[in-house]
């Protein structure tokens, strides 16, 4: 499908961003022809349609046919709250096979930054760099999250919990093609996140887009909804606050200017202030 006046750059730009970032074999694969050799007529629609992978980060929200995210399949987890240090929750999560992302995966991705800091951000999934690097939040958008931390005074390399930031992410593996995670492949991981918080012990949570946002509150409320309301986060207590990815101020600036607000938001709660907790939206 490639534009006529594509550039051989733009056309690999355009790949990138759609999340084929990955080189995985030597030689270049021309799958048409492989197609027309080994062609048969259809007879019917495959079992299964493939979504197309929408963007990292992005606003698009998706329901379950009954319209609540569905539930984490907590038979299929281990003891997660007899995990009783964040070392051994992190060996519990890279042990679990309840879910196929693993295998795509070429690092467990778990968290960075200070545990105990007063503040601890969540985010979706790993990307390319951070699946590379075995670190949450270091490839573009990360740069940007840690831009809008130093812009609160905060950073993840601080050693002082009140200027730190801990930095997680709902899935520890990253998604075939970077693909956005789906809602029940986030839920899954939600036992699992909400006793990383109460062992991280943050006072305030920031959640990053549309993923942690819904996944940790339970809702189908979309981001642009959510964004900037403070909002109790049940199995915790703790106040949380949620507001757009990194990744998409990178594809939307003029939002920006709203993660300020949101910013500033989680400023005033750290400095003391006590956040104005609204109704779940
Ligand atoms: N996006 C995320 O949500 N998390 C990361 O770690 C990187 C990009």
């Amino acid at each position: 499908m490639r534009g006529a006046d594509l550039s051989d750059l733009e056309a690999l730009a355009w790949q990138i961003e759609l999340g084929a970032d990955e080189a995985i074999g030597d030689a270049p694969v021309n799958r048409f022809e492989e197609a027309k050799a080994t062609e048969t007529p259809v007879t019917e629609a495959p079992a299964m349609e493939s979504k197309p992978a929408a963007p990292r980060g992005s606003d698009v929200s998706a329901t379950t046919a009954s319209g609540a995210p569905p539930g984490p399949d907590t038979d299929a987890h281990p003891r997660i709250a007899e995990a009783g240090s964040l070392e051994d929750l992190a060996e519990m999560l890279k042990a679990w096979d309840g879910t196929p992302l693993k295998e795509g995966a070429r690092n467990f991705v778990f968290s960075d930054g200070l545990p105990g800091a007063h503040l601890m951000v969540v985010g979706e999934a790993p990307g390319a760099e951070e699946d590379r690097q075995g670190k949450p939040f270091v490839g573009r958008a990360g740069q940007l999250l840690d831009q809008m931390l130093a812009a609160i005074g905060l950073s993840r390399s601080e050693t002082d919990p009140a200027k730190a930031a801990y930095i997680t992410n709902i899935l520890p593996w990253r998604p075939p093609g970077n693909r956005t995670p789906s809602e029940q492949e986030a839920g899954m991981f939600v036992p699992f996140v909400e006793r990383h918080i109460q062992l991280a012990g943050p006072r305030v949570i920031l959640t990053m887009g549309n993923t942690p946002t819904k996944a940790l509150l339970k809702t189908t409320t979309g981001i642009k909804r959510m964004r900037g309301n403070w909002v109790r986060h049940e199995a915790t207590a703790l106040p949380l606050i949620p507001t757009f990815h990194p990744a998409y101020l990178l594809r939307q600036p003029a939002d920006k200017r709203l993660s300020w607000f949101d910013l500033i938001a989680v400023k005033k709660a750290l400095g003391g202030e006590e956040p104005q907790i609204g109704t779940p939206l």
